[in-house]
């Protein structure tokens, strides 16, 4: 048995470690050795943070199948760590200063998203003999300068997105055997230095997003021959490099005039990255791009399209968005036969007149929004087989809608909100269920909502709002069990809303049926059963999530959505999966305020305004302790104000004017900063805002 009291160092190697072992109760423990263990998942040494005093950790030659555990980070005394061989701390928290002495055997150091704080210091890279791969990126409170060391064996080395400033040594030159150089989104500034043209083995070079000044230098063009991919902000004007290139980012340079003639040689070229320069188009540019497949001109200047592209048979992904293309698009870029085109995105431009036919037969995205097309969208698009996303919002397109669009079957996400389309709506999953979000916002649809939508077992978001759809509500659309978004304000809707059948919608999160002709009133059952307004799941706790975005948190499409917020109408860039809405207003609804609402515990915006609702306002609504905006305005509400409401502490703005409340408001924290508008029009309520 190991005495807990006296032990100081102790060595452990190659031995089998459980979690459990007395062995982490040892306080005193100053050294520990647990070279050549190997711990898989399970048997990772957890407890290791309980030994506060220890000053030297060896690990070396360890082997870690998962994680080191965070817990390492607790050791506040420890000035040397010999980590393993094969050293990974990627994703551990250690917000503590970095670890002073690293092993001279240390060949491999990943210490990416670790928190890591303090002054990156010289000695940290020394002996750097054996270094071979450095990892640091992601720590955005890391400080210091980049090593003025000579002789490094270092073959790659990330140091992106830190805090590590100052200029570029000159001995940056020595680093002979570096193949990827990762500076990107640094502090580094001053100009590059010449002998950056020495790192004659470099294969990947990333000095965007810093404050470099000056040219590149023109070495670079002379003796990088391995160089495949290049990436560079800052950058004055032209751009010298050589023909082994395949991926050249250049985005945020000041690139201004015709495109740059100087890329021609770079045959290899498969991935161009021009966007946000000034370039503008020129129509005498003739360059051929043999295997060029990804085209990024984002705005930049370009008044046309670029004509060169006609020699580009092999794109992939083109995106001219945010620039100054006016006019039509011009036949010979509709007619390109761009076979393996996946991506088109034309938004934000001033492109005009009828959408032509598109011969891209894999196109998957097309982005048209933010343009002034015109006229009715002719039905060959559905030739694109392949479409998964169809954005056309923002346009004048007019008329019905091709029937066939309702039979696209890889089609996720539609959007052709504020446009002039008429007619009804298409047979939505037709033939499949991809459909994810469908927004028709502001149009002028009529008809029925296709009962087709049942088989679109995936959506998501269901916007037709500002339209002029005429039917009763579609009480059904409650069985799709990923629904989250039912918006169908201000349409020709009417009768009740709820029927003798199940209500279910168990993931609606907005709600909104203002604006129609609804009527009948609010029985308890619809709200009972919004079952994702009650209680935010797992995923919602910490961080918010955005609707559109997949398991990385990659955004895949930015779903936007109208929503009434405090009287404005506020179109949001992104839906946050947390902000819970119910509008009801402007309708013929008429009863009582269910009670049932007060479960509703996640509800961040309650509007019932302008309907016929009597009786008293349910104390049980105080209950709602999310919710931020409670209007109850213009109905037929009798009774006192209850006490309850005060302990809604989010609550920021209220309407309870012109309805029949009486005698004095209550007070509270969130009370008492509304003002008389707040209740306005109740002719026997009285009391501070009021003057009566
Ligand atoms: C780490 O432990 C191993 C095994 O005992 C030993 O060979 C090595 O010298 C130690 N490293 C340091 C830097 O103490
Ligand atoms: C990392 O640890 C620090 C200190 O314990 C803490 O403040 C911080 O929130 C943690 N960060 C993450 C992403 O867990
Ligand atoms: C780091 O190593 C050097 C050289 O081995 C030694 O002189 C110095 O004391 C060590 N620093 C710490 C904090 O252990
Ligand atoms: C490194 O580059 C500088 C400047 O380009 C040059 O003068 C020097 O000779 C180069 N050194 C080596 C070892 O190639
Ligand atoms: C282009 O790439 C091919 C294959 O990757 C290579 O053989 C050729 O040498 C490259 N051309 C240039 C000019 O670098
Ligand atoms: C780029 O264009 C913008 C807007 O036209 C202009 O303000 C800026 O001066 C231009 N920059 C350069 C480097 O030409
Ligand atoms: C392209 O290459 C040719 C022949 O190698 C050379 O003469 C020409 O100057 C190069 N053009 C540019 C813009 O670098
Ligand atoms: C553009 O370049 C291609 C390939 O080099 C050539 O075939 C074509 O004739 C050129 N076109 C013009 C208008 O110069
Ligand atoms: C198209 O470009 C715009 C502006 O650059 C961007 O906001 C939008 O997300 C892009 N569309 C797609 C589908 O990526
Ligand atoms: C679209 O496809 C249909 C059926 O496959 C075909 O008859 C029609 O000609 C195509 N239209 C265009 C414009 O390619
Ligand atoms: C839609 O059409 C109506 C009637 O033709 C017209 O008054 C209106 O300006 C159009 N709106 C748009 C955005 O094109
Ligand atoms: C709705 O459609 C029905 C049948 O087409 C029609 O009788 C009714 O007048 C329409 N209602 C409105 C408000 O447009």
């Amino acid at each position: 048995m190991l005495s807990p009291w006296t032990l100081v160092v102790v060595s452990l190697l190659a031995i089998f470690i459980p979690t459990a072992s007395s062995l982490f109760q040892l306080h005193h423990l100053h050294t520990l050795n647990l070279a050549y263990n190997d711990f898989n998942p399970s048997l990772t040494p957890h407890n290791i943070g309980r030994l506060k005093n220890l000053r030297h950790l060896n690990l070396s030659d360890a082997y870690f199948l998962g994680k080191i555990p965070t817990e390492i980070s607790y050791l506040s005394n420890l000035v040397s760590l010999v980590p393993s061989y094969l050293l990974s701390l990627f994703n551990v928290n250690i917000s503590s200063p970095i670890p002073v002495n690293i092993s001279s055997s240390l060949r491999y150091l990943d210490l990416r998203y670790t928190n890591l704080r303090g002054v990156l210091t010289e000695s940290f890279f020394l002996p750097p003999n054996s270094l071979e791969t450095l990892k640091l990126s992601d720590n955005d409170l890391l400080k210091g300068v980049f090593p003025k060391i000579h002789r490094s064996n270092t073959l790659l080395m990330d140091i992106s997105f830190t805090g590590i400033s100052g200029e570029l040594p000159h001995s940056v030159g020595t680093f002979s055997s570096l193949n990827i150089l990762n500076l990107h989104d640094c502090q580094f500034s001053g100009s590059i230095p010449d002998s950056i043209g020495n790192l004659t083995q470099i294969t990947e070079l990333d000095l965007s997003v810093n404050h470099f000044t000056g040219h590149i230098p023109s070495t670079i063009s002379h003796t990088f021959t391995s160089l495949v991919q290049l990436l560079f902000s800052g950058l004055p004007d032209d751009i010298k490099t050589n023909p082994t290139l395949e991926y050249l980012y250049l985005s945020n340079n000041q690139l201004s005039g015709s495109f740059p003639q100087s890329l021609a040689n770079l045959t290899n070229l498969s991935t161009l990255d021009l966007s946000t320069n000034n370039i503008t188009s020129d129509a005498a540019i003739n360059i051929t791009f043999p295997r060029l497949q990804l085209l990024q001109l984002s705005s930049c200047e370009l008044k046309d399209f670029p004509y060169f592209l006609r020699n580009v048979k092999t794109l992939e992904v083109l995106d001219m968005s945010k620039n100054k293309i006016c006019g039509q698009i011009p036949n010979w870029f509709s007619g390109m036969r761009w076979d393996s085109l996946e991506f088109l995105n034309l938004s934000h431009n001033s492109l005009t007149g009828h959408l032509p036919q598109f011969h891209y037969r894999s196109l998957e995205h097309l982005d048209l929004k933010f343009n002034s097309l015109q006229g009715p969208l002719i039905s060959s698009i559905c030739n694109m087989s392949w479409l998964t996303l169809l954005d056309l919002s923002h346009n004048y397109f007019t008329d019905s809608v091709p029937y066939c669009l309702g039979f696209i079957v890889s089609l996720d996400v539609l959007d052709l909100i504020r446009n002039n389309f008429t007619g009804s709506l298409p047979p939505f999953c037709a033939l499949s269920d991809s459909l994810r979000t469908v927004v028709l916002n502001g149009n002028r649809f009529e008809g029925p909502v296709p009962m087709s939508l049942l088989n679109c077992d995936d959506l998501e978001i269901l916007d037709v709002g500002n339209n002029a759809i005429n039917g009763t509500f579609p009480a059904w659309l409650g069985t799709l069990p990923e629904l989250q978004v039912l918006i169908v304000n201000s349409n020709k809707f009417h009768g009740p809303i709820s029927t003798r059948k199940k209500f279910y919608f168990p993931r609606l999160r907005r709600f909104d049926l203002s604006q129609n002709e609804f009527s009948g009133s609010l029985p308890a059952e619809v709200f009972r059963n919004f079952k994702a307004m009650i209680k935010l799941d797992d995923r919602e706790e910490g961080e918010i999530e955005y609707m559109g975005q997949n398991m990385n948190g990659d955004q895949i499409y930015e779903d936007s959505v109208r929503l009434m917020i405090k009287g404005n109408n506020i179109e949001l860039e992104r839906i946050s999966t947390i902000m819970t809405t119910i509008d009801l207003s402007s309708n013929h609804f008429e009863g009582v305020i269910p009670k049932t609402l007060k479960d509703l515990s996640s509800l961040w915006l309650l509007n019932l305004s302008h309907n016929n609702l009597i009786g008293h306002i349910p104390m049980e609504l105080g209950r709602l302790n999310t919710l931020e905006s409670l209007d109850l305005s213009w109905n037929r509400l009798t009774g006192k104000i209850p006490q309850e409401l005060t302990r809604m502490n989010f609550l920021a703005f209220l309407n309870l004017s012109q309805n029949h409340l009486i005698r004095p408001i209550p007070h509270g924290p969130q009370f008492n900063t509304f003002e008389n508008d707040s209740y306005g029009g109740n002719l026997d309520l009285c009391g501070p805002p009021l003057s009566k």
